[in-house]
């Protein structure tokens, strides 16, 4: 894992953004996998402002998110479809029907799961993921437990990103309990994973991540540890937690 920690929100969106930009740019077929939450909107923007400098082409570009709610439709604007809409998609040349988002209203989810792998699959798999991680350090909607799921599967969230969620509603019982995500092997699978997480909040869980010498279900983000192309990009806040030595161990 190589880590780069950044002075702020806005710095740590900046080395983001370079990263995707040098992807598409050397494969402009790349195969993205898109995350959602507060995090990398600061990214998307930044990519929106790429395009439009005509730095970067989405035209063959196809994107496939980590993660949707159940029963929100996708017109609804806390869907994952519609934040991505919002934040990227309606802003750039991407073609839609190459934006794939886990349909939260599938009628057979068990059967939609199974399909949602194939399809990557099916286009040779992920070049790069980027993630965001929970307070509880939950990545997609793998929430920390003690089996984790391999495979695309039916999350039910947990109390505490139930919580950290309902910034986004009006009323925290308006947040979805259930939603698809990819699993931990669907995101393993990736050639190339990016992290990202920033503020005072995320600095618990990026303490363990760190300084934790564990791989556990109970720290679901712990697995990227596995992974042979792993870069965290956080900031300040986010490593004030952390050993000053610890920057050294990961480079
Ligand atoms: C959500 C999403 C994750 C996201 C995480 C952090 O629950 N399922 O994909 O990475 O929480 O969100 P935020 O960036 O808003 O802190």
């Amino acid at each position: 894992m190589k880590l780069y920690v950044e002075k702020d929100y806005d710095a740590m969106s900046r080395r983001v953004a370079a990263m995707i930009i040098e992807e598409m740019n050397y494969n402009p077929r790349s195969v993205l996998g898109m995350s959602t939450g507060g995090t990398p909107m600061g990214t998307y923007e930044l990519l929106i402002k790429a395009y439009e400098e005509k730095k970067i082409d989405f035209s063959r570009i196809k994107t496939f998110n980590c993660d949707e709610y159940i029963g929100l439709h996708g017109e609804d604007p806390n869907s994952y479809r519609y934040f991505m809409n919002n934040n990227l998609f309606n802003h750039v040349n991407v073609d839609t029907r190459n934006t794939y988002i886990p349909d939260g209203r599938a009628k057979n989810l068990q059967a939609y799961c199974k399909a949602y792998d194939n399809l990557i699959e099916s286009f040779g798999g992920i070049d790069l993921q980027l993630l965001g991680i929970g307070t509880n350090g939950h990545i997609a909607f793998n929430e920390p437990a003690e089996e984790l799921s391999l495979n695309t599967f039916i999350a039910q969230l947990d109390e505490s990103t139930i919580k950290s969620n309902s910034r986004f509603f009006d009323s925290i019982e308006d947040v979805p309990t259930s939603a698809i995500s990819m699993g931990m092997g669907s995101i393993m699978k990736a050639n190339k994973i990016i992290m990202l997480a920033n503020g005072k909040n995320k600095a618990e869980a990026i303490n363990r991540l760190l300084e934790s010498e564990l791989v556990t279900g109970w720290l679901p983000a712990s697995f990227l540890h596995l992974h042979t192309d792993v870069t965290l990009v956080i900031d300040e806040e986010a490593f004030s937690l952390c050993d000053e030595r610890t920057l050294y161990k990961f480079y």
